[in-house]
């Protein structure tokens, strides 16, 4: 059978939510990946250190007989004090600050409208070498729903990258030709994470034939001709593109209705998610790289010790979790996934069977 060992990987952009569905959320992410960088858009978001220690905690209770380790984000408001971010870094309790545009996703309500008044905050992250994750796209509702990424690399991300060159900056989630070009192109320390389903699915996925709410996501997914940049990057070996899931869950209640949230839960399935790319590319030498250097590379943390060995095997995807009172329903849900961890223990029924 064919097998792939590789060093434990990271996930660099990840949603755990929080109780009481962490016992949900932890156990699929740390079966496989040695550490995430959690998000912080609770309700109300993870906005000072005090809220972030303590959502830790619950994290790490959750994951209790896992070898995992969750980094931190905060959640940047125009009210954000940079000495308080400057002490969380020091400390070690924050990995990274993640700006929200305000209203440009799920909880950005209290992100940032006017980037001017967190240039204080930049100017202490720059010299203190802090890496910033940014949700890179334009609130402005004249841009079409399909443009706000390319259009956010002009209007924001091109003069924040001017204003503060050195400042380590990560480009969430692209999405578009356009994100990966400048990506590589532009100067100082910049990076992008790529999700699973981004490099899975396009447009036509998402709303030919019927309408998918389960993968409605933002960045919403683009026309084929980007998703084929997206692989491109992805197997490339530039050191610029690592994996970041956006794995997003919401209740199926909450997808499947008038006004559905946005976000696709993947944690499940993304690592074997990710394979079938790299495998149909010819690139499974590069997987390990993408997965679990460039990433803790970027941002300044050690390669993790332990590793992992996937078997290509099919991996039966149930058709929901258990979610609190609720169900969610996974990427690839009733479907096969063609690489899963060996001595999957992730499917166990208690896992997903209905109480
Ligand atoms: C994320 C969520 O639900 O928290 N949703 C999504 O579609 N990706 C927020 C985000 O990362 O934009
Ligand atoms: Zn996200």
């Amino acid at each position: 059978m064919k097998s792939l060992t590789l060093t434990r990987p990271d996930d660099f952009h990840l949603h755990l939510r929080d109780q009481p569905f962490l016992e949900v959320t932890v156990p699929p992410t740390a079966k496989h990946f040695a550490r995430a960088l959690v998000m912080p858009n609770l309700q109300p978001p993870i906005t000072t250190l005090e809220k972030l220690g303590y959502y830790k905690k619950r994290i790490l209770a959750a994951a209790e007989g896992y070898d995992f380790t969750p980094l931190m984000t905060l959640y940047l408001t125009e009210q954000s004090d940079p000495m308080e971010i400057k002490r969380g870094f020091a400390e070690g309790l924050v990995t990274a600050v993640k700006i929200y545009p305000q209203g440009a996703t799920t909880h950005s309500e209290a992100g940032v409208r006017d980037l001017k008044k967190t240039d204080a905050v930049f100017q202490v992250m720059e010299q203190i070498g802090m890496p910033l994750s940014i949700h890179g796209e334009v609130v402005d509702p004249a841009i079409d729903i399909f443009d706000r990424e390319k259009v956010f690399l002009e209007r924001v991300l091109a003069p924040l990258r001017a204003d503060f060159p050195a400042l380590k900056i990560i480009l969430e989630h692209i999405t578009t030709k356009e994100a990966v070009d400048f990506v590589t192109e532009a100067q100082g320390p910049i990076a992008a994470s790529i999700t699973a389903h981004h490099l899975h699915l396009d447009r036509n996925d998402l709303l030919a034939g019927g309408i998918r709410p389960h993968f409605y996501c933002l960045p919403i997914v683009k026309r084929a001709e980007h998703k084929e940049a997206l692989i491109e990057a992805a197997t490339s070996g530039n050191p610029k593109f690592f994996l970041g899931t956006d794995s997003a869950p919401h209740a199926q209640a909450a997808k499947e209705t008038a006004c559905g949230c946005a976000g696709v839960y993947s944690a499940p399935v993304a690592l074997g998610a990710y394979l079938e790319v790299f495998e149909q590319r010819g690139a499974l030498d590069r997987f390990e790289a993408f997965a679990s250097f460039y990433g803790a590379d970027f941002y300044g943390l050690p390669r993790n010790p332990g590793k992992i060995t996937m078997v290509k095997e099919d991996l039966e995807v149930p058709e929901f979790f258990v979610y609190g009172c609720e169900v969610v329903m996974p990427f690839r849900s009733e479907a096969k996934v063609a690489w899963k961890p060996k001595g999957d223990q992730l499917f166990k029924e208690e896992d997903w069977e209905e109480e």
